[in-house]
């Protein structure tokens, strides 16, 4: 039986295969004016399996030419991994007069037995791709060990590969001179959280906001996330050598990137343009994208990122923002308004640009005497066997928990048990004001409070015509101190 299809679910902004199932994020590398994005992809089927890696390049980041699967599985499955463009033919791989790139990625030998590091070289921007002969260039005859990340690392101008073996919370550090062979030098683990496998690690050196001199590491890696056995991502801000990762905080400390439950195994792209660091993840949970039923493609990825380590009084901390691409030209600016105050539910008029769910809204709240409030997105009021319900996902702010908080138990057609939740983060007020932007695009919320300090992303399966927004207090009074909205459906 063919499942029905559903076009009104299908992102606007955020990337989809056009057809099959996704998941992570692979590959991400910026190279002669193209952000490139592999994935792991099932070319064949719209459910995990056949994993190979799919692609597509970008200029901006946020509209994608599609590409025909870039690494496909032969013997084994290609797992997750990294590539990176070998500006001095430390490989010898380059053939022409411009640098190749080179992917590092993990061999599933998927009858269960072993995961092995596997090399894959492109000289025509990544369009097409050779597997290296020598293959495996590591191997440890291990059952759990993937997802590598490959960065140059020039103050001892070889190349670093972060590695993990998932069940023991640890990520292994290998370096090389030629990316073929490699030396086991340190190791990272046990700290942090530990509810869950570790996956997809990433290592990055971040510039310090404010500190022009001053550089930071930071390593990130999937596994838990702030829910119990909810996939989720943390990371760690400490030094590197060269060859061991020292963290600043204490081993208990737990740092997360997102406090939602969809957002998973997000790498930061190699050689972006200015040194920005930019990244874009996974959005869905293992937990429940069996039972999502988009069709005939399954699983997307956020919206891009820039992110930056910012001073704070805990220490120093991951702040994000949309990409600028994203920030809407002046055109897409559909609703402005500034200082009302309102004390029950209020719509707005001239909302009609909501029947696209695809924007973006920036909004400052004074809470007044409030003591929850916030948005209604993608609304619909509904009957069903003669009961009224209301469709409906709410971000609001619950002042006596200082908690900025997803609510998607009503947001329309709910995959499994699991899925019905309110995702909450604590978010201190600056001047009794919370500064919102979220990214609203048919199938999911993503909402950065207070400069990108905190972000939470969902996933959400509105029914067909929930389209109204509205603001909300539960009581008393809230002042809108201003509100833009911008339609990204174009
Ligand atoms: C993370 C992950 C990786 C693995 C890939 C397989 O979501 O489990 O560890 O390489 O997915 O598709």
């Amino acid at each position: 039986q063919t499942p029905k299809e559903t076009p009104h679910w299908r992102p606007t902004y955020h990337f989809t295969a056009p057809q099959n199932w996704i998941n992570d994020p692979n590959g991400m590398v910026y190279y002669q004016g193209e952000y490139h994005l592999f994935y792991q992809h099932n070319p064949f089927e719209n459910k995990w399996g056949h994993m190979s890696w799919g692609h597509a390049v970008s200029k901006d980041l946020v509209k994608w030419e599609h590409l025909p699967v870039a690494i496909p599985e032969d013997s084994v499955w290609i797992f997750s991994g990294s590539a990176v463009v070998d500006k001095n033919n430390t490989s010898g791989f380059q053939t022409g007069s411009e640098p190749c790139m080179v992917a590092l990625y993990t061999a599933d030998y998927h009858d269960g037995k072993k995961e092995a590091q596997y090399l894959a070289y492109s000289n025509d921007r990544g369009r097409t791709w050779t597997k290296y002969a020598g293959n495996p260039v590591i191997d440890l005859h291990m059952t759990d060990f993937r997802d590598p990340h490959v960065i140059w690392h020039e103050p001892s101008q070889q190349w670093v590969m972060s590695v993990v073996f998932p069940k023991e919370f640890k990520v292994i550090f290998f370096t090389s001179k030629n990316l073929k062979n490699w030396t086991r030098v340190g190791e990272f683990g046990n700290q942090g959280e530990l509810r869950k496998i570790w996956e997809c690690p990433a290592l990055v050196e971040m510039p310090v906001e404010g500190s022009p001199n001053k550089t930071k590491w930071v390593l990130m890696v999937s596994s838990n996330g702030t829910y119990d056995k909810f996939e989720g991502m943390q990371y760690f801000v400490g030094d590197f050598d060269g060859t061991n990762f020292k963290n600043d905080n204490s081993p208990e400390t737990k740092l997360y990137v997102d406090y939602g439950k969809d957002f998973y195994a997000a790498i930061p792209y190699t050689d972006a343009p200015n040194n920005q660091k930019v990244f874009l993840g996974w959005m869905s949970s293992w937990h429940y994208i069996e039972a999502i039923k988009t069709s005939p493609w399954k699983g997307q990825m956020s919206a891009p990122r820039n992110i930056f380590l910012r001073q704070t009084s805990e220490g120093l901390r991951l702040f994000q923002d949309p990409v600028a691409t994203l920030k809407p030209k002046k055109d897409y600016l559909v609703f402005e308004k500034k200082n009302f105050e309102f004390s029950k539910e209020k719509q707005l008029d001239g909302m009609t640009l909501f029947s696209q769910n695809a924007y973006m809204i920036e909004i400052e709240f004074e809470k007044k005497s409030a003591s929850n409030f916030g948005l209604r997105i993608a609304q619909l009021k509904d009957k069903i066997d003669n009961k009224k319900i209301l469709h409906q996902t709410i971000v609001g702010y619950d002042t006596q928990h200082s908690e900025l908080y997803i609510d998607r138990t009503n947001s329309g057609v709910i995959p499994n048990n699991d899925f019905a939740s309110v995702e909450k983060t604590n978010v201190n007020l600056k001047n009794n004001i919370l500064k919102l932007k979220i990214l609203v695009d048919k199938t999911s919320v993503e909402v950065f409070a207070n400069d990108g300090e905190k972000v939470i992303s969902d996933l959400i399966f509105p029914v067909e015509g929930s389209n109204m927004f509205s603001l909300f207090t539960s009581e008393k009074k809230v002042k809108v101190l201003s509100l833009k909205i911008s339609d990204l459906s174009k």
